[in-house]
């Protein structure tokens, strides 16, 4: 039985994830230890997480987080001392976010339906602009300067490029790689270079680049042309975002963090961050949650049990009976999570009744 560490985290973490527990447990058989890290913990001891936080972790298969941060607390000591440390030790290096609109969801974009918006981008997760090199002098003074220096390396830059390769194998066999290689000339030509190098081992995919300004506006503009992306942490950051957007709720995004070397947990969580403003009142939506949960059983080998979550998360959309706020419904998390758990069952009847299943 897969063995899951669950961090729910802050705010609206502490809604969807026991949602997204309840699905899964439809699904699969977990082992699930739950560890109450997050604001809460760092109110209690001055640490987001204990000392022996990462061995702990190392222990288990995957990961399953909700959000972390908290009015109550500086975001960048939540980040740094919990999420961050996590993708860095455990050198989780390709964040996978699948950008798809959902039959039934009205997105943003005025014509454009679930065929025209399907992307999958790859965020390199351990470096770049979050790599944490950098520092402050003179601080509280008129001549105060901070350094955030953006770090890139050979290793890192390829061995996100070969996993985004792999994956636009399985798919249209096309990938856009994101720079700002105009104006940042000595990270980004790397970037440009090593991708060059690494799409030589790989001729039947077709490589793309582009600049990350023209990317914000394509993805609003031609959705339709865009499938793999592969970007820096921070472009990735800011344009999976955008993406959340066009799925059309933040609610509904999810995000795997992988080891694909597999020899360390990976990390699973919705994309969303704690959502102070709604936290405490069940509304918060929780497909973003199952549906990480639904990537994090397709990386335990739990392919077929990924793929009826995912269906079932399409059907209740589809439905559009049962939906929360941010879709302009009213139901609560809990009613979402069981909406999608009766799929799931009404499913797997249909199923035992070996009468018509389109999964
Ligand atoms: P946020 O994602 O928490 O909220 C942005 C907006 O989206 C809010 O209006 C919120 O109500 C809405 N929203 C978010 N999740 C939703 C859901 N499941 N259902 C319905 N509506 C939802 O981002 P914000 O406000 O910038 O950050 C709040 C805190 O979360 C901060 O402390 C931040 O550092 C942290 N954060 C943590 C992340 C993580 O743990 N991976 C990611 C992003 C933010
Ligand atoms: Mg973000």
């Amino acid at each position: 039985m897969p063995s899951i560490a669950v961090i729910a985290g802050d705010g609206v973490g502490k809604e969807v994830i026991p949602a997204g527990l309840r699905v899964l447990g439809t699904v699969a058989s977990l082992d699930v230890e739950m560890l109450p890290w997050g604001a809460d913990h760092y109110a209690e001891t001055g640490a987001m997480m204990p000392g022996d936080a990462l061995h702990r972790l190392g222990g288990h298969d995957a990961i399953y987080l909700g959000a972390v941060g908290w009015p109550t607390v500086p975001d960048h000591i939540s980040l740094w001392g919990l999420l961050l440390p996590i993708r860095k030790a455990f050198q989780l290096y390709a964040n996978l976010r699948p950008v798809k609109l959902l039959p039934g969801v009205a997105g943003p974009l005025a014509n454009r339906g679930p065929d025209e918006i399907d992307m999958m981008f790859v965020r390199e997760n351990t470096e770049g602009e979050y790599a944490g090199a950098g520092g402050r002098v003179h601080e509280g003074t008129p001549y105060e300067v901070a350094v955030e220096a953006p770090v890139f390396t050979r290793l890192a830059v390829e061995r996100v490029a070969r996993y985004t390769f792999d994956l636009a194998r399985q798919r249209s066999g096309s990938v856009i790689s994101v720079t700002k290689s105009n104006a940042s000339r000595y990270a980004y030509v790397l970037w440009d270079e090593v991708v060059n190098e690494v799409a030589e081992g790989y001729r039947d995919v077709v490589v793309e680049r582009m600049h990350v300004d023209a990317m914000a506006a394509r993805m609003v503009l031609r959705p339709d042309t865009i499938d793999v992306v592969v970007a820096s942490n921070l472009f990735a950051d800011i344009l999976t975002d955008l993406g959340a957007a066009l799925q059309g709720s933040l609610g509904l995004a999810a995000s795997a963090n992988l080891d694909p070397t597999g020899s360390r947990p990976s990390l699973f969580e919705p994309v969303h961050g704690s959502a102070p403003d709604i936290a405490g009142q069940g509304r918060a939506n929780p497909i973003g949650a199952i549906w990480a949960g639904a990537l994090m059983l397709r990386h335990l080998g739990l392919a077929a049990e990924a793929d009826r979550v995912e269906a079932a998360i399409s059907q209740v959309l589809a439905d559009g009976v049962v939906r929360t706020g941010d879709l302009g419904g009213s139901a609560s998390t809990d009613d979402v999570a069981e909406a999608v758990i009766s799929a799931l069952r009404r499913r797997a009847r249909t199923r035992a009744n070996g009468t018509g299943d389109t999964e």
